[in-house]
């Protein structure tokens, strides 16, 4: 979700409003969550590399999240919406650690998938998940895979990067070996479900060989 500083600098607004607005982009995607269309929709929220921030940024970022969590789980629930979290989130402040327990319990039930990555590096993951297979005396890829964070969430099809940036900045490493990538001018804060359908028409056309021919 990259772009909410440049678009707020655009309009000479503090970066806070530009994540403000950010949110307001995330909250019209997971409305218009189609689990026909999409089976799992994961965004990267916060990166295990977004501490190097300045403190108030981080404070801004931490507190969108409370706010967004306080405002938006009844909807979640409501919508059928069930939320997962990936990366080392358990190491945020504890009141937002009991903020998402609360709602990934409460929303469990749910069946529209989204997926969050909160304190998430790939790099991270994947040595996470070395280190546990290794524990078990298993070093192979099914070994790994079977121990990242997302090994409860369906394959990764479609990797979006917004603002016209064009790498991967340590957002699904391992799980991106096959995926295809699309990456876009439009500033995540003007980023809509339009954008998302268009984003899955293009990929609908890909030709995916996975190696083979
Ligand atoms: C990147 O834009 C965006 C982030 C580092 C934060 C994304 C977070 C949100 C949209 C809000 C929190 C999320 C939830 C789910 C409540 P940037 O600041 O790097 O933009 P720039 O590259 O234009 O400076």
């Amino acid at each position: 979700m990259d772009g909410n500083g440049r678009w707020a600098k655009k309009r000479g607004l503090p970066r806070a409003v530009g994540h403000q607005r950010g949110v307001e982009a995330v909250r019209r995607l997971v409305r218009g969550l189609d689990p026909m269309a999409l089976d799992c929709l994961t965004l990267y929220a916060f990166s295990s590399e977004n501490w190097k921030r300045s403190e108030d940024e981080v404070d801004d970022l931490m507190n969108l999240m409370r706010k967004f969590i306080k405002s938006d789980l009844e909807e979640f629930v409501a919508n059928g919406v069930k939320l997962k979290i990936i990366g080392n989130w358990k190491a945020l402040a504890p009141d937002i650690v009991a903020m998402l327990e609360d709602a990934l319990d409460r929303t469990s039930g749910g069946s529209k998938l989204l997926a969050v990555a909160l304190n998430y590096g790939a790099q991270d993951e994947i040595a996470r998940a070395a280190a546990m297979a290794a524990e078990a005396g298993e070093i192979t890829a099914d070994a790994i895979e079977a121990r990242l964070d997302t090994s409860d969430l369906p394959p990764l099809d479609l990797l979006i990067r917004t603002s016209g940036e064009i790498r991967l900045s340590n957002f699904l490493l391992w799980q991106a070996a096959y995926a295809e990538m699309l990456f876009v001018d439009t500033l995540w804060p003007d980023f809509k479900p339009e954008h998302l359908a268009q984003a899955l028409d293009d990929f609908a056309r890909r030709e995916r060989r996975y190696g083979g021919r």
